[in-house]
């Protein structure tokens, strides 16, 4: 959606947030209108060191392998764009991308805790690796379980989305629950308001191509249903709603000429 300013206001209790939200629209009466918006509930992602960490939607611990707020090397190295990296305008700023995730919740309840950890990739008690450990252990790619199989599997969320395999990229993932009512069938129509900040947009869509679908494998046992599916709209940066990655990475590859590069 274009629009030319985009508030993330974030309170304890959602009442809070949207008296904010209110306030500032009353301000900006006659100036400024509101295009799009979307209540959340409940951050999905750890961002300060003394938080514990949450859970989502699917019952997992989030946030995990986070960048925190109280981490400023990894902060500058990974979130705010620096004079060397864009225009002068943006030094010191981030760029923000946002997806709805829609989280087929009911799909998600019957499949199998063993199922759901081998998609994440972490226990769902603790959050630990499957490679072992508890929940700040660093995953290991290489251990193998007792078939000699890896412990990890190789199409694991949280494997896929590892700066290991994304050129070292990280992400500040900064996201919330939503849900949005119910759809025509009476399943919930809730999932991932899905909000990450990076110095660069290309990072992003770095990240989403290979393991940011979400845990986004086939689930296993419910003929090929996924558990996620795509998003209900994808924005980043000047991006419009409603946009696939592929044309998210085409627009921005002409707002941005020669700076996005997707494998
Ligand atoms: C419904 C959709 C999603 C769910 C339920 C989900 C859930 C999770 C969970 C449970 C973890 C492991 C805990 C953690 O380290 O935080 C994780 C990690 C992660 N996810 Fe997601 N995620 C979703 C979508 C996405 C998307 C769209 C992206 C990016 C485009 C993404 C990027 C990441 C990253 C970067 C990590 C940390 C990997 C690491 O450094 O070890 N996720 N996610």
């Amino acid at each position: 959606m274009r629009g030319d300013l985009c508030i993330q206001a974030c309170a304890d209790d959602p009442q809070v947030a949207f008296h904010a939200v209110r306030n500032l629209s009353r301000i900006a009466f006659g100036r400024a209108r509101i295009r799009w918006s979307q209540l959340g509930f409940g951050r999905t992602s750890k961002t300060t060191a003394d938080q514990s960490t949450p859970r989502n939607l699917f019952g997992f611990k989030d946030g995990t392998a986070n960048i925190l707020a109280d981490d400023p090397k990894a902060l500058d190295e990974h979130v705010w764009v620096s004079s060397a990296d864009g225009p002068a305008w943006l030094a010191g700023g981030s760029y923000l991308a946002v997806r709805n995730i829609q989280q087929r919740i009911e799909t998600w309840d019957r499949v199998r805790l063993v199922e759901q950890e081998q998609i994440i990739g972490r226990d769902k008690g603790e959050g630990a690796p499957l490679s072992g450990g508890t929940e700040f252990t660093p995953l290991d790619f290489h251990k193998k379980d007792a078939a000699g199989r890896p412990a990890i599997d190789p199409k694991a969320h949280a494997r896929l989305a590892h700066p290991d395999l994304n050129d070292g990229v990280r992400l500040l993932r900064r996201g919330y629950n939503f849900v949005n009512g119910n759809d025509a069938t009476g399943d919930l129509a809730a999932g991932l308001f899905f909000l990450s900040y990076q110095k660069a947009p290309e990072r992003f869509i770095r990240v989403q191509a290979i393991g940011g679908q979400g845990p986004d494998g086939r689930v296993p046992g419910h003929r090929g249903r996924r558990a996620v599916r795509g998003a209900a709209g994808s924005r980043l940066g000047l991006v419009r709603r409603r946009r696939s990655v592929r044309l998210i990475r085409d627009g921005l590859q002409r707002e941005y000429p020669g700076r996005v590069r997707v494998a």
